[in-house]
């Protein structure tokens, strides 16, 4: 088996052990049930500190993190799917999604406070920046947001923060300089969320998981909308404002890809990630991280 898949095996292994640590059937029942999804942070974990106990432990901590948080997410967002399969809060109800998301997260910072200070200190400052992200995610969606200094900030904290902290944990667990790794997890994270959000206009729903096209609909103004708006006329802009938060027809639909197309906004905000995915791409080229340097393209060039 290749290396890679093996230690992510044991990722996987050592998750299930720290939920077996509850001794509680309906927890288990409840976790096993959960999609696995990318494990991008793990991979992260994995390829900057190699596959020894230690880099195994933090990056379960930081996935049973990462889970936790997309359990309340899914609340947050009334949610009904998530990476393929219906989300825990639709099937078992709110109450239990945003329990097992407090277990997966408790669990989960229990062990980190076996790491030394450094790592235990940037894994948890992340989780208090992700928090903070998705209440400014809540309140940018109470209404149309043409300020992309304030999506970029919001995706910072909501997103790109653990990743940034993930890379740079691993990279001191194994002795690497911290700050280039953290900001090759930055501008990672960044431009990851950015290709979601762009996904979320192009792709299908059987391939994303999720509903298409669903973030104007939640209220969020994503990049490639931001754009959308700085490029429309006064009209466009109006039509643009008014979709926000409702369900949208099949012509508004076509109406919304046409516009994406024709004004560049797409391809604006497609140039942008991967500007931020070549400066992380560059950070490992040079520091002979060739692995490292393919996820980010990987992830880029991704369809969902
Ligand atoms: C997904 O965003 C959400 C996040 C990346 C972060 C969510 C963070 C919290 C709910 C804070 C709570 C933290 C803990 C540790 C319990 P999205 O809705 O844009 O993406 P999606 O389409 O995948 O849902
Ligand atoms: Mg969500």
């Amino acid at each position: 088996m290749p290396e890679a898949i093996d230690a992510l095996g044991a990722v996987e292994a050592k998750m299930r052990a720290f939920v077996a640590e509850l001794n509680n059937d309906e927890i288990e029942k409840l976790y096993h049930a959960l999609p696995k999804g990318k494990r991008l942070r793990a991979k992260l974990v994995l390829k900057i500190a190699g596959a020894g106990d230690e880099a195994v432990k933090l990056a379960a901590v930081i996935e049973m993190i990462h889970a936790a948080s997309l359990l309340h997410d899914d609340v947050i967002d009334d949610a009904t799917t998530r990476r393929g399969v219906a989300s825990l809060n639709a099937t078992e109800g709110s109450k239990q999604a945003i329990m097992m998301g407090d277990i997966l997260y408790s669990k989960g910072f229990e062990k980190l406070t076996d790491f030394d200070r450094t790592i235990a200190a940037t894994v948890a400052g992340a989780v208090t920046q992700l928090s903070v992200g998705e209440l400014m995610d809540v309140r940018l969606g109470e209404a149309f947001n043409p300020d992309v200094e304030a999506y970029m900030q919001m995706i910072y904290q909501k997103t790109a923060a653990l990743i940034e902290a993930t890379a740079a944990s691993a990279a001191a667990l194994a002795g690497k300089e911290r700050a280039i790794y953290a900001r090759y997890g930055r501008n990672l994270g960044l431009a990851f969320q950015i290709v979601d959000d762009i996904l979320d206009i192009t792709q299908s729903a059987e391939k994303l998981g999720k509903p298409a096209m669903h973030d104007l609909k939640e209220g969020k103004t994503t990049l490639p909308y931001i754009y959308l708006y700085e490029a429309l006329d006064e009209e466009g802009k109006a039509r643009l404002v008014a979709l926000h938060g409702r369900e949208l027809t099949p012509e508004t639909r076509d109406w919304i890809r046409l516009v994406m197309e024709e004004t560049g906004a797409l391809r604006r905000a497609y140039l942008y990630a991967r500007e931020l995915g070549e400066e992380a791409v560059a950070l490992m080229t040079s520091r002979g991280e060739e692995a490292l340097a393919s996820i980010v393209s990987a992830m880029i060039e991704r369809e969902f």
